[in-house]
């Protein structure tokens, strides 16, 4: 049966039931007032006549009885009076009394009998006829007996009419609401149904990438939420697969999320993936009464969210959004991403004085300007480093806590922060498998040397079994730097150390982004100059050519260096003034320390200052916006602008510098990349650049806005095949193979670990 058939038919018996049931409760009610009304009024009539026959009858005046009775003949809805006397005999009769044929019922026999007050309702002929009879006394007794009848007929009649009357109501209430709900269920209901079921279609054909169009009305929110997210699931997944097979087909061995998923499964045999970095990959502040979830500027978050997803992992982190705490369970985890949960997300309290040693101080303040040689002095204060100790043994105590019970874990550290990790997780879990992922760079034993705790660092370090860098040279460094300072064997053949016993291997694993299919379904802007006219316009400027720069307001980003090398140049090829833009997007960070407050004001100034020598009327050369963008945000500049500045001082790599690629779809983006950043280690097609050499940096820009179209096609083209390949999916699956194949020995053995599978046999990466 149809759903409208299903519901009128329900609809109709509910209404018929409720309707009837009313129906009969009103007759009822107003049969019993119709009834009462009458009693009423025959009880004053039998009551005045008693009276007024009583005298009559004492004085046995039975002309005086019948004129009495006679009065009353033509009384409204009376069908008779008689009077009967103590022998039951009638002694006067109203004329039709007899027509009535009340003689001899039952009803008048009781009352007779009975000689005192009685009333009944009964059957005459056919009619239904009320009788009141009240006995007549005189100042002897008893005389005899009155009866009064009513014509109760009309009470019947009545009734069938209201019984009439609301049997039309049920038809025409009954036939109101089936029309209305039929109305209903056809706007309300069968509109959206047939607007989703032919968005489900075109969902299955792959005709459409965004949700459903369903009415306003938050009922309809949740579906067409979940609807939203089954079109991106089912879009993800259809592109993963058609990649997979176009891989196939062309005989490649690309890297994709689907790729990694299944590696990961294979690889680790069952055993968990853990993860431990400062940054959380999620973090929700409170604005107003809502809660807002945002994804913080980090490489390393951009990079190792690909991995949590295909791995269904825990990452543990540092919850540090102000509503973080309301959007945790009670062991502080919550399910990421929130649109699409896929991992768990296990956040770490700290105390304002714990960070402000941990992170700022020791992290920020020491480790960072030590790793980093771009000429701003460490600060080592020994409450910092105590700080930073409290704070590793307490992300220890996590990472245990979600590893017990796990068999043969798998923990990934990342970065500067947490140095003295790996051997208190390896103290505690000998059987974990534990890598720490350095993002920085690490500088020579000399710059090292400087660091007043740099053994126990090192000590801490050395838990791990493997430790990986961006590029060889970070490697090396970090070789010479143990084999100077630690009491250890470098093992130079297999790059490990061995240390009482336990070894640890020391590779590069160069990180990258996730281009692949996403990537490379984007279409080329439609019309890149459209596109900056707009962006620009935005921003109140008008300039046929754009560029951009992408950092976190750090001094080893190089972002003065930057706009000076801008105004060499628009000194030196005036020819461009009015014509280039360069749009800088800068995320504040880390402003509580004052270096970083004070890089914030000289970058602000700098632009100012740049901007007042050369702006005309609607141009200005440097546009800067001091604020977090999101990547969707960041991804249209990317893909307007003609060049893409990363002018690091240091870096360990860069990840701008493959967003910038990965993103340029058009191929007509020239990347311009400091040596100094372990992506110029990749990217040969880039204009690599000394960003302390001003002079050399704005001819750089010159050239970048001068090269021909064939040339920046072909430079972007390569290093877009490069990052293609060597993706973010290709650095995780090569770290966690060679994690994989670290044999852990059981505690029994001293926690020895076997040489890497790389070393015996080389890695079946493909690509
Ligand atoms: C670098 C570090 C990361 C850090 C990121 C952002 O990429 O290697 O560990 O997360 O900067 O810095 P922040 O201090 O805001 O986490």
């Amino acid at each position: 049966m149809r759903l409208s058939t299903r519901l009128s038919v329900s609809l109709v018996a509910g209404v018929a039931v409720v309707s009837l049931g009313l129906a009969l409760y009103q007759a009822q009610a107003e049969r019993r007032g119709l009834r009462r009304e009458l009693e009423r009024r025959g009880l004053v009539v039998a009551e005045s006549l008693a009276r007024s026959a009583a005298p009559l009858m004492e004085e046995h005046s039975t002309s005086g009885i019948e004129r009495l009775v006679v009065q009353f003949q033509e009384h409204e809805r009376l069908a008779g009076v008689a009077i009967y006397d103590i022998e039951e005999q009638p002694l006067a009769t109203t004329a039709g009394l007899e027509k009535l044929g009340v003689a001899g019922t039952e009803a008048l026999e009781r009352a007779l009998q009975s000689g005192g007050r009685s009333e009944a309702f009964f059957q005459s002929d056919t009619r239904t006829t009320h009788m009141v009879a009240l006995p007549i006394v005189t100042e002897n007794g008893r005389a005899g007996t009155l009866a009064v009848f009513q014509d109760a007929g009309y009470i019947d009649a009545q009734e069938i009419s209201l019984w009439r009357r609301a049997l039309a109501g049920v038809v025409v209430q009954t036939l109101m609401i089936v029309c209305a709900t039929l109305l209903f269920l056809r706007w309300s209901l069968r509109r959206p149904l047939a607007r989703l079921e032919k968005w489900l279609g075109d969902l299955r054909r792959g005709a459409v990438l965004e949700g459903p169009d369903l009415p306003e009305e938050a009922d309809y929110a949740p579906l067409k939420r979940e609807a939203a997210r089954l079109a991106t699931t089912l879009t993800a997944a259809r592109a993963a697969a058609e990649e997979e097979a176009r891989l196939r087909d062309a005989g490649e061995s690309l890297w994709t999320e689907e790729r990694l998923r299944a590696f990961i499964q294979t690889r680790l045999e069952g055993s968990r993936l853990f993860v431990v970095s400062n940054r959380e990959p999620y973090e929700h502040s409170r604005r107003g009464n809502t809660v807002e979830c945002s994804v913080p500027a980090s490489g390393l978050v951009t990079a190792l969210e690909p991995i949590l997803r295909a791995s269904d992992g825990t990452w543990i982190a540092q919850g540090t959004g102000n509503a973080d705490r309301e959007t945790v369970d009670e062991f502080g985890r919550v399910r990421v991403p929130p649109e699409h949960p896929q991992y768990s997300l296990r956040r770490v309290w700290l105390t304002p004085e714990e960070e402000k040693g941990f992170y700022f101080g020791f992290a920020n303040e020491g480790l960072w300007p030590l790793c980093h040689i771009a000429h701003t002095r460490p600060i080592f204060r020994s409450q910092d480093w105590g700080f930073y100790g409290a704070v590793n043994q307490r992300f220890a105590d996590a990472v245990l806590e979600e590893i017990a019970g796990e068999r043969d874990p798998v923990v990934l550290v990342q970065d500067y922060h947490f140095a003295l990790l790996p051997k208190l997780i390896k103290a505690a879990r000998p059987d974990a498998r534990v890598a720490i992922f350095w993002h920085i760079p690490w500088p020579n034993p000399e710059a090292f040397g400087i660091c007043p705790w740099q053994a126990e660092l090192l000590d801490g370090l050395l838990g791990a079994d493997l430790v990986g860098f961006h590029v060889q040279a970070h490697c090396n460094n970090f070789l010479d730097t143990v084999d100077r300072l630690l009491e250890s064997r470098i093992d130079r053949e297999r790059f490990a150390v061995n240390r009482g016993g336990h070894f640890t291997y020391v590779r590069p694993f160069p990180i990258s982004v996730p281009f692949g299919a996403e990537a490379a379904r984007q279409a080329p802007a439609e019309s890149g100059y459209l596109e900056r006219t707009e962006m620009l316009r935005a921003a109140g400027v008008e300039a046929p050519m754009m560029g951009v720069g992408v950092d976190r307001i750090d001094y080893t980003k190089g972002i003065p260096e930057r706009f000076r090398a801008l105004e060499t140049f628009f000194e030196k090829h005036a020819s461009y003034v009015g014509q280039f833009t360069f749009v800088q997007i800068g995320a504040p960070s880390r402003t509580n320390i004052r270096r970083y407050h004070d890089l914030m004001e000289e970058v602000t100034e700098e632009a100012e200052r740049i901007n007042r020598r050369f702006r005309s009327n609607g141009w200005r050369p440097i546009v800067f916006l001091p604020r977090h963008h999101s990547h969707s945000q960041i991804l249209p500049y990317y893909r307007a602008a003609d060049l893409c500045l990363v002018t690091s001082l240091h870096d360990g790599m860069n990840l701008v510098a493959k967003e910038y690629v990965a993103a340029n779809s058009d191929e007509q983006g020239v990347l311009i990349l400091s040596r100094f950043a372990g992506a110029s280690h990749e990217l040969a097609d880039a204009l690599l650049v000394n960003p302390y050499d001003t002079e050399g940096l704005a001819d750089a820009i010159h050239q970048a806005l001068a090269m021909a179209p064939e040339e920046r096609r072909a430079r972007m083209a390569r290093m877009r095949a490069y990052v293609r390949e060597h993706n973010i999916y290709r650095w995780a699956g090569t770290l966690i193979a060679e994690l994989a194949a670290i044999r852990v020995k059981a505690p029994d053995n001293g926690g020895h670990s076997q040489p890497l599978a790389s070393e015996l046999a080389p890695l079946a990466m493909g690509g």
